[in-house]
């Protein structure tokens, strides 16, 4: 509650620290693999517009309602609810909030382990030179391998799997902390070099930009709209509880919106300068912008294998993914971990072996999903596509719809005014605006139009 200073868990050393792990949490799989093909899918420059507003009016406000959540009730993500929801004297049901967020990053966990797996096999398949001078054809056929192969997308999954729970056992300063003041920096250096690289392809730049710049709006449709919003809770990380639990290990005296409006930023400028390294290679290459989930891993190679520095321009590539998803795996985790050590009281060693193993199990499942059980389709889709649109398009958005409605209506005003302490009143009103009507109703709307009714 407000008289909890600090979480029993451990707390960031600093503003920058926390900056970094938040960011760390946001910038991932979602920014390289994913907004790409995404922007590539819905027609670019105008569906770019639509997840910026997204971004701005949904996603901001909601990093801070959660943030302040996390710090005010100091707890994994179910018992911080369980606390705030006694606080503000409201009905006990609330706490299902802490419940769906943390089944929701271990299911999100389950299959973007699959995905940075991928990433650590093409690194490696980058360094032997396994793309060199292969044709589309060739390139296709390496990716149709690796994916029909089920004991190569386990044994990925695991290396990444165990990757993320050694650095998560390490706990929240010489864990998360430390990884993430190592890894972030380095990923900024990595996409810039890349970012450098495209502009040396001078007529395919200014393609690449002028897709990702220029609105068609035409080439939008109602689903864009929810794609985007789902898209941007995706890459923002919110909706779930990683944000929260980060929240509980900030200081008290550190500004909650500046440092949301930071993190956002640095998310987004992530995802553009993605699409802006990675398009110009599509273009020049004479591929298709959306390809969907096999964009990076089935086009890209080609360029890599037949491009002038294309074996380090690709090894440079894939360490990158592997980078940014180990910074976001280790928050997807984090909630389910402490919950385990608090509810359980058992110590974090084994909070992480019983987490890390149910994830990896699932993993599992969805790794054979590309393969030996690929024939197993629910709406049309395997395990990995349905766990992708049930998080990414359901529970998310609805995790953040919960989390505006909670802080707007239930939380009690001067609760969320001194958790934000904003220097101008009216700050404070334009937020508690975003989070009581804009942020649900957009939200509302786009549910409404999924189900047909709008
Ligand atoms: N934001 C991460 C990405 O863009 O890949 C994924 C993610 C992390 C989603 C943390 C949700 C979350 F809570």
């Amino acid at each position: 509650m407000a008289d909890i200073t600090t979480s029993q868990h451990g707390q960031w050393s600093s503003r920058f620290a926390f900056i970094l792990a938040a960011t760390g949490s946001a910038v991932g799989l979602g920014n390289i693999w994913k907004f790409p093909y995404i922007v590539g899918q819905n027609g670019g420059g105008a569906f770019v517009i639509v997840y910026l507003l997204c971004v701005i009016g949904i996603g901001i406000p909601i990093m801070m309602a959660e943030t302040l959540l996390g710090r005010r009730g100091r707890h994994s993500p179910i018992n911080t609810m369980e606390i705030l929801t006694t606080e503000a004297k409201a009905d006990p049901n609330w706490h299902y909030l802490g419940w769906m967020g943390v089944v929701a990053g271990f299911l999100i966990l389950s299959y973007y382990s699959v995905i940075a797996g991928w990433a650590l096999a093409y690194t490696g398949k980058a360094f032997f030179g396994s793309f060199f001078g292969e044709n589309p054809a060739g390139i296709a056929s390496i990716y149709d391998n690796f994916i029909a192969s089920p004991w190569q997308q386990v044994f990925w999954h695991t290396i990444f799997m165990t990757a993320t729970m050694a650095i998560v056992v390490r706990g929240v300063e010489s864990g998360l902390e430390k990884s993430a003041r190592f890894f972030v920096p380095i990923l900024f250096v990595l996409l810039v070099l890349l970012v450098g690289y495209a502009m040396t392809k001078e007529t395919y730049y200014f393609q690449g930009l002028h897709f990702l710049f220029s609105p068609d709006f035409s080439k939008l449709s109602g689903d864009s709209v929810l794609v985007a919003m789902g898209q941007a809770f995706f890459s923002l990380g919110l909706g779930m509880g990683a944000i929260m639990m980060y929240g509980a290990y900030l200081p008290k005296d550190i500004s909650i919106a500046k440092t949301s409006i930071i993190i956002a930023a640095a998310d987004t400028v992530v995802a553009l300068l993605a699409g802006i390294a990675i398009f110009p290679i599509v273009f020049a290459n004479g591929l298709t912008p959306a390809d969907g989930p096999g964009l990076i891993f089935k086009t890209l190679p080609i360029a890599f294998g037949n491009m002038t520095g294309g074996w380090i321009v690709g090894i440079l590539f894939f360490v990158l993914l592997f980078f940014a998803a180990l910074t976001s795996a280790v928050s997807l985790i984090e909630p389910a971990v402490t919950w385990l050590i608090e509810a359980r009281k058992v110590d974090r060693y084994t909070a992480c072996l019983w987490s890390g193993l149910l994830t990896w199990a699932l993993g599992v499942a969805v790794a054979l999903s590309f393969n030996v059980w690929s024939g197993f389709k629910l709406f049309n889709q395997n395990l990995f596509g349905l766990v992708d649109y049930v998080t990414s398009n359901l529970m998310l958005p609805i995790g953040g719809f919960c989390i505006a409605v909670f802080v707007g209506w239930i939380m009690k005003q001067e609760d969320s005014e001194s958790e934000l302490a904003l220097s101008q009143p009216h700050f404070y009103k334009m937020w508690k605006f975003s989070v009581c009507y804009i942020a649900p109703a957009a939200v509302f709307l786009v549910f409404l139009h999924v189900v047909g009714v709008l």
